[in-house]
């Protein structure tokens, strides 16, 4: 076998497993048949594959690459171009998985003409299976100018992080029953205006409960307590990717960047050594070398 052979055969086994891909009609199914489901963000192609040999029927490209892939300190510096070259791998590795692009900060927010446009080239570009967006009310027009479109569209309230300095920083929302009603409203009007999903981010447990009996399409929750009809979170957040930092609503359901160090330490150490590569991971057939030098 040559070592092509062993990547393609590899490539082939991501592909085994026996999961079938949602259709937006699906969303709508699972919340009224009260199914719970869970969502996780990849950004590349070995990623993406590894959520679609999965159970986890959603990813998310989101704009937190910018964070997790290009190491800014927020999301408003991505661009189109950013979201796109992240998208098209993850859509080749994940085949069974609905794929969410994450519109950046800036491509919808000017005016409806210009976030169709971008809604377009994203799906155009990348065969995306749904765009998604921030904002509550007052992007009402964006939304239904792209769902008129013919673009699926999941809408994005409570903390928005391309708006989070607005926001007062990263900070639970919907505190008060004021704010809480807003959001819920804000939910009401988007289902309406033809979102087929809504991920809601840090609000308390009870606005989770209350946003998802208000409306019939599924809330996506991260950091909204465990009434939301489905569980988001960042793959580097719940893999245990990151050391230093971890926000209260984050489970690590593995240290998987203790197990990455250690694992580079030991091939630091037998390479070092000398004992890496041993004749198991050598080519050792016996070739007369000529004498050159
Ligand atoms: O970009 C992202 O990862 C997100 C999640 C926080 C939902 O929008």
């Amino acid at each position: 076998m040559t070592v092509n052979a062993g990547l393609n055969s590899r490539r082939r086994i991501w592909k085994m497993g026996n999961k079938k891909k949602m259709t937006v009609a699906d969303f709508r199914k699972y919340k009224a048949e009260g199914r719970k489901f869970s969502y996780v963000t990849a950004y590349d192609y070995t990623m993406a594959s590894i959520v679609n040999e999965s159970d986890v029927e959603v990813i998310l490209v989101g704009d937190s690459l910018g964070m997790t892939m290009l190491g800014y300190k927020g999301t408003e510096s991505v661009t189109m171009d950013d979201m796109i070259h992240h998208i098209k791998p993850v859509v080749k590795g994940a085949p069974d998985t609905w794929i969410v692009g994450d519109m950046p900060f800036g491509s919808y927010q000017i005016s409806d003409e210009q976030a169709v446009t971008n809604a377009v080239r994203m799906i155009k570009e990348t065969n995306c299976d749904c765009i998604k967006l921030e904002g509550g009310v007052e992007m009402l027009p964006r939304i239904k100018a792209i769902a008129g479109a013919g673009i699926n569209v999941m809408g994005h309230i409570g903390l928005t992080p391309q708006t989070s300095s607005s926001l007062g920083g990263f900070k639970v929302q919907g505190g008060t029953p004021e704010s809480a009603a807003k959001l819920i409203k804000d939910a009401i009007e988007l289902e309406k205006a033809g979102c087929f999903s809504i991920v809601l981010e840090c609000v308390p447990s009870v606005v989770g409960k209350a946003m998802s009996e208000a409306v019939k399409i599924p809330i996506l929750g991260i950091g909204a307590g465990p009434y939301v009809d489905c569980q988001v979170l960042v793959i580097h957040d719940l893999l245990g990717m990151y050391s230093d930092f971890k926000p209260k609503f984050v489970k690590q359901f593995a240290q998987v960047r203790k197990i990455m160090v250690e694992a580079l330490n030991q091939f630091n150490k037998e390479s070092i050594e000398g004992t890496f590569p041993s004749p198991e991971y050598s080519f050792n057939k016996e070739v007369e070398i000529p004498k050159l030098y």
